[in-house]
């Protein structure tokens, strides 16, 4: 018996035209602008995103999609790392044998783990990418420089995150890696103990700031339940409001930043006033407005400015 090709249109007419589809999604898929701004607008996910998106910021030669891979390695590092409290302890006399449980008996526990770690280091890659990204676009210039700070707070954050995960496989490499990272903040400035100002204002081993962050004066059980806390508690929850003022801000600062966009309004008047310019060098023989010769070769200034500074020539330095 030959086989009967499906009618699609009835398939899609039964799937899309019943009560259930429609209270789900409640605008068809005409292509106008009206209706595809309801789209976005009426979903609880699509609203997130800006109704309209400029060409230039869906191009991923200008953005390397750079901020985007950072947000979605913190996704994907907020779901492995909940798998993985699951199956960890902040105490010191558990937290290096309930790794090597879930490295050697839980299923799939490596690959659970080495996805943490891999998109932890690609988190720190690519968010300094992003930032390279955003400085050769010029993108921290107004109106753009509050966001550009709280970037800066973002990169501090992902940096933090990255060192106090550092800590909780509780192996020598963690302890003794934190033991070096952490002997740095002996000597900050007026908080440390050994660092500017620090024993003028009464600070000793124990009571600096490397006391606060390590719980004691050595890295120990303390400490390790301060990184665990700030690890998956406090960092990640401050990292998350930090994203989403950065993220609003985009949208408030008009988007993703791009080539200036000039009216064809703004372009028509540009073009008269050129056009102008050069019927009143014709009529004055080649002199410009202020009978000086030449204009000089920036087309934009009448005045023969210098193209390469834009200052007027003064008469020695006219070409
Ligand atoms: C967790 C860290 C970060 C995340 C998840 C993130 C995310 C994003 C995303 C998704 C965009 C949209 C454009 C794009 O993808 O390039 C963006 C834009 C931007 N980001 Fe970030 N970002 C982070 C860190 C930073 C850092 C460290 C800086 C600079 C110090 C920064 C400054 C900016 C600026 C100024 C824009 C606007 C760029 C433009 O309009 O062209 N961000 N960010």
């Amino acid at each position: 018996m030959a086989l009967q090709r499906p009618d699609i249109e009835k398939i899609r007419k039964n799937v899309a035209q019943n009560e259930i589809w429609k209270s789900v999604f409640r605008h068809g898929y005409q292509d106008n602008q009206r209706n595809r701004a309801l789209m976005v607008l009426d979903n609880v996910f699509l609203h997130l995103h800006p109704v309209r998106v400029a060409r230039h910021g869906a191009n991923i030669g200008y953005t390397w999609g750079m901020g985007g891979i950072t947000f979605l390695l913190f996704i994907i590092l907020t779901v492995t790392g909940v798998i993985l409290m699951f199956y960890y302890r902040p105490v010191a006399e558990y937290a290096f044998d309930d790794m090597k449980y879930l490295m050697n008996d839980v299923a799939y526990g490596p690959f659970i783990r080495n996805m943490h770690r891999w998109a932890a280091h690609g988190m720190v890659i690519t968010v300094m990418l992003h930032m390279f990204r955003v400085f050769l676009t010029g993108s921290y210039k107004p109106p753009r420089q509050f966001n550009w700070a709280i970037g800066v707070v973002l990169l501090l954050l992902t940096f933090l995150l990255s060192f106090t995960g550092y800590l909780l496989p509780w192996d020598q490499l963690a302890i003794w890696a934190v033991t070096v990272g952490t002997n740095m903040a002996r000597a900050t400035p007026l908080l440390g103990h050994e660092g500017p100002f620090g024993p003028q204002l009464g600070l000793k081993s124990n009571n600096d700031i490397r006391f606060v962050l390590l719980g004691g004066t050595t890295v120990g059980a303390a400490t390790l339940l301060r990184f665990y806390v700030l690890h998956c508690i406090f960092l990640p929850i401050v990292a998350a409001v930090f994203m989403a003022v950065h993220f609003w801000r985009i949208r408030k600062d008009g988007g993703i930043s791009g080539p200036k966009v000039e009216s064809k309004e703004m372009k028509k008047a540009r073009d008269v006033v050129k056009t102008m310019q050069i019927k009143r060098t014709d009529l004055l023989g080649g002199d410009d407005i202020n009978g000086n010769g030449d204009p000089g070769t920036d087309p934009d200034s009448p005045n023969g400015t210098d193209p390469t500074n834009g200052t007027p020539h003064s008469p020695e330095t006219r070409p």
